[in-house]
């Protein structure tokens, strides 16, 4: 067991996450989405590490992190700087296009996946030809990107298929023991993982991952809807297991918003969860719902824990992990959910995280 050491995001505090970064540790850092677990990719222990710690299968590639300190366009950073991406397969108007794409959303939540060099080890990629790039918006990460001076590795600071976390402690509830350091950056800004796209070399835009930058904006700017893969295993990222972002007591999600429940509905439910003699209830409030005391309905003891709806959903995306692991962490026996509040814009991104926590067995 290591002691896992939590450093204060001061100047010296920065300076030390570089420094382990640069000797080959692991740190875990915060970003604008969630936190990550981050190593050099350059080192290919450090590489290992970070699949082991959060007990992560090989088989699912990992995000790379690059500074944003390019002069030139994106993509001469991408391929002639720092020599991360091969586009010369690529038409000149789709690398027009790509590279406008990346202005109108780098530094921020969206991570855009490329053919690789072989400066990109298949250790990062699990193998694949393509490699997930990301510029981070958050300051603090920027500072960690400038002063280790690499290119860092950093999928999220959990355990393989848990909750990614949002704060330093969460960090902390799951990989304490695992790693050396936490760089505390308190409570990320937008609280879901990145949007991940792929360009294809016809220039088609695949949404891998519904994330932090809605995918109607990407569409706007590329000028089509982005696709959907028709199936996890073909189009759609290694990683995407359809159990995942998962708490550890079940999670059950409601067809409806609990303020359209008929007394039917009541009763429906109340059979389903007799056996579970505290719930967990995550509510998504919409403007005039009535504050429901749910204990009554429900007729047993139940933690509650409030999340925006619909009109406030970058603040329901920003709690929706905290909501999730408070939950986890209360005397309830099973978690059940309102749905997402909305099937747009962010709302998609909590809809699919909402699925992938939700146990697939109906009881
Ligand atoms: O916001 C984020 O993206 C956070 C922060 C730390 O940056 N990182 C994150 O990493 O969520 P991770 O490893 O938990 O999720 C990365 C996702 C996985 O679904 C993975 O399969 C996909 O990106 N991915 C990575 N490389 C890929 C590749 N070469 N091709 C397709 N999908 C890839
Ligand atoms: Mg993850």
């Amino acid at each position: 067991m290591l002691a896992t050491q939590i450093l204060d995001p001061t100047p010296t505090g920065i300076a030390e996450a570089a420094r382990l970064l640069r000797e080959g540790n692991l740190v875990a850092i915060p970003t604008e989405t969630v936190y990550g677990l981050a190593g050099d990719i350059t080192n290919l222990h450090a590489i290992s590490q970070i699949f082991a710690s959060k007990e992560r299968p090989t088989f699912d590639p990992l995000i790379v992190h690059i500074s944003l300190n390019q002069k030139g366009s994106f993509l001469t950073y991408l391929e002639e700087d720092l020599q991360l991406v091969n586009l010369s397969d690529f038409s000149a108007s789709t690398r027009q296009k790509i590279d406008h794409l990346l202005h109108c959303f780098w530094p921020g939540p969206l991570t855009i996946v490329l053919p690789k060099t072989s400066r990109v080890a298949d250790l990062v990629t699990s193998g694949l030809g393509d490699v997930a790039l990301r510029i981070p918006k958050h300051p603090i990460t920027q500072a960690v990107l400038q002063a280790s001076q690499t290119p860092l590795a950093a999928p999220s600071a959990n355990r393989f298929g848990r909750i990614s976390p949002t704060s330093a402690q969460a960090v902390l509830a799951e990989l304490a023991g695992r790693i050396p350091c936490i760089l505390d950056g308190g409570s990320c800004q937008v609280g879901l993982e990145s949007t991940v796209i792929r360009i294809d070399l016809q220039g088609i835009p695949w949404l891998l991952r519904p994330g932090g930058l809605a995918s109607e904006q990407i569409a706007a700017v590329w000028g089509e809807p982005l696709h959907l893969p028709n199936s996890e295993a073909s189009q759609g990222s290694p990683g995407r297991l359809t159990s995942h972002y998962a708490p550890q007591k079940p999670l059950l999600l409601l067809p409806k918003p609990l303020a359209h429940f008929t007394e039917n509905d009541w009763q429906i439910w109340r059979e389903k969860l007799d056996p579970y003699p505290h719930l967990g209830v995550l509510r998504f409030v919409q403007p005039g719902d009535a504050v429901l005391d749910l204990a009554d309905p429900w007729r047993k003891p139940v933690t509650v824990s409030l999340l925006s709806g619909v009109e406030d959903l970058p603040a329901a995306a920003r709690g929706l992990f905290a909501s999730l692991r408070t939950l986890d962490e209360s005397p309830a026996h099973i978690i059940v959910s309102e749905p997402s509040p909305s099937m747009n814009g962010l709302g998609h991104a909590i809809a699919d995280r909402l699925q992938r926590a939700a146990v697939k067995r109906m009881i």
